[in-house]
């Protein structure tokens, strides 16, 4: 006898029976469509980015510099880090609000600033500012952004922070900082780790380069990523739309030695001293893993710090910046707000950043890996269930609100 799933239809000619499996539309199927389903964490939405973006495009974002062991470090650290429950006094419904600079946000992570996201996934730098405000969130716009300061300054309003790599030339980086002002973005980052350009060994090996040559090998890597090649052609080859207003023509013909000529440079207690006169609001120095650094930051005006090694992006033989961490929150308490980012693949990596001293924490890879999988529907699609594991946790702990977390570290 047929189970009760298996059909059997008897062509009326040839009387050749078809048996077929008729099974009801299941959440099993479902899951073939919805990315909550099908992409739970930041691995399976890295594993589809990875498949579905450009080699080129792949390795700009996840390579580290050189021999990448600060990547890795960056991670593998965060394995180690527990916490531990307390239940009897558990609340179902944990306040996962934190303030900063008298600004309430509903969640403590956003979107740390990635240059040229729009490589990653044409118009990435809108989708995940977007998804950032209707988080309640943050979204941090790079200097080197393939999106204007304008245009998403738009969309964020107060929910950006604007991030400069700080100009040699004085006129310029002057004329930045106001377009960010007047576009509206609550905070600056300027970012102090990268004095020089680096050393990314898989970026030279894949021929990371603007604008893009064209090379048998490239176009090999476009005709075997078609979605990503259809949406960049229809959107137009990323450009450094924030700061193409400054270059010649000929600086335009090789932006990537302009932008290393004129940002790549160590940034000086004068720098910040400028900078600080010509910003009018929260500034926070980006980059920071040793206390001598934060007390120059505060010497200069600074209200925070974004503790932080680029993602191991900078300096390969750099700690993982999650074990400066607690020593360097400590140095802050009372003086100056701490974002945390590197290394962080999950809510529960979230959760940990908070408990060793962070006021906030953001992501760069994780987020681009999200628009990378999924495009327009990544951006949300990450906040959500990010928020969902940081609620998760912080149920699974016992802890109510966010600035409780560090009584949790076992
Ligand atoms: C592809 C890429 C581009 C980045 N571009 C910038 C940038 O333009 N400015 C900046 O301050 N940091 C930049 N970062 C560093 C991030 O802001 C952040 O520090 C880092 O991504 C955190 O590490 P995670 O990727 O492990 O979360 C970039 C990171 C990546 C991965």
């Amino acid at each position: 006898m047929l189970s009760p799933l298996i059909q059997s239809w008897q062509t009326p000619k040839s009387g050749i029976a078809i048996k077929y499996r008729a099974t009801p539309v299941t959440t099993a199927q479902i899951s073939i469509v919805n990315p909550e389903l099908r992409y739970p964490n930041i691995s399976d939405l890295e594993r589809k980015a990875q498949k579905r973006m450009s080699h080129v495009a792949w390795e700009y974002l996840a390579s580290g510099t050189g021999a990448e062991e600060a990547l890795e470090r960056n991670t593998e650290a965060f394995r180690n880090i527990t916490l531990t429950p307390r239940l009897v006094t558990g609340n179902e419904q944990p306040d996962t609000r934190v303030t900063l600079f008298g600004q309430q946000l509903d969640i403590p992570f956003g979107v740390a600033p990635v240059g040229l996201s729009s490589l990653m996934w044409p118009k990435a730098e809108a989708i995940l500012a977007r998804a950032a405000v209707k988080a309640g969130s943050i979204y941090g716009l790079s200097t080197v952004a393939g999106a204007s300061i304008e245009d998403i300054g738009k969309i964020t309003g107060e929910r950006g922070w604007f991030q400069l790599y700080t100009p040699r030339d004085k006129a310029m980086r002057h004329d930045i900082l106001k377009r960010a002002q007047e576009s509206g973005y609550s905070a600056l980052l300027v970012t102090v780790d990268v004095p020089t350009g680096s050393r990314r060994e898989r970026q030279r090996r894949a021929g990371v380069a603007m604008p893009p040559a064209i090379t048998p090998r490239l176009i090999y890597d476009l005709i075997t990523h078609p979605a990503w090649s259809l949406a960049t052609a229809k959107n137009g080859a990323p450009r450094f739309r924030t700061l193409e207003q400054y270059a010649s023509a000929e600086d335009l013909s090789d932006v990537t030695s302009f932008v290393g000529r004129e940002l790549n440079r160590p940034t000086t207690l004068d720098d910040l001293a400028d900078i600080r006169e010509h910003w009018d609001g929260p500034l926070l120095v980006k980059g920071v893993m040793t206390e001598a650094d934060i007390e120059l930051s505060l010497q200069a005006g600074a209200e925070g710090v974004v503790v932080s090694n680029h993602g191991g992006r900078q300096l390969d033989i750099a700690p993982a910046a999650i074990d400066v961490l607690p020593k360097l929150a400590q140095i802050c308490k009372g003086r100056a707000t701490v974002v945390y980012d590197s290394g962080i693949r999950s809510g529960a990596d979230i959760v940990r950043a908070l408990a060793l001293g962070a006021d906030y924490v953001m992501l760069g890879r994780a987020f681009l890996f999200g628009v990378g999988a999924l495009g327009q529907a990544g951006g949300d699609h990450t906040f959500k269930m990010l928020r969902e594991e940081v609620i998760n946790v912080m149920i699974q702990l016992g802890c109510d609100r966010v600035a409780d977390l560090p009584d949790f570290l076992a």
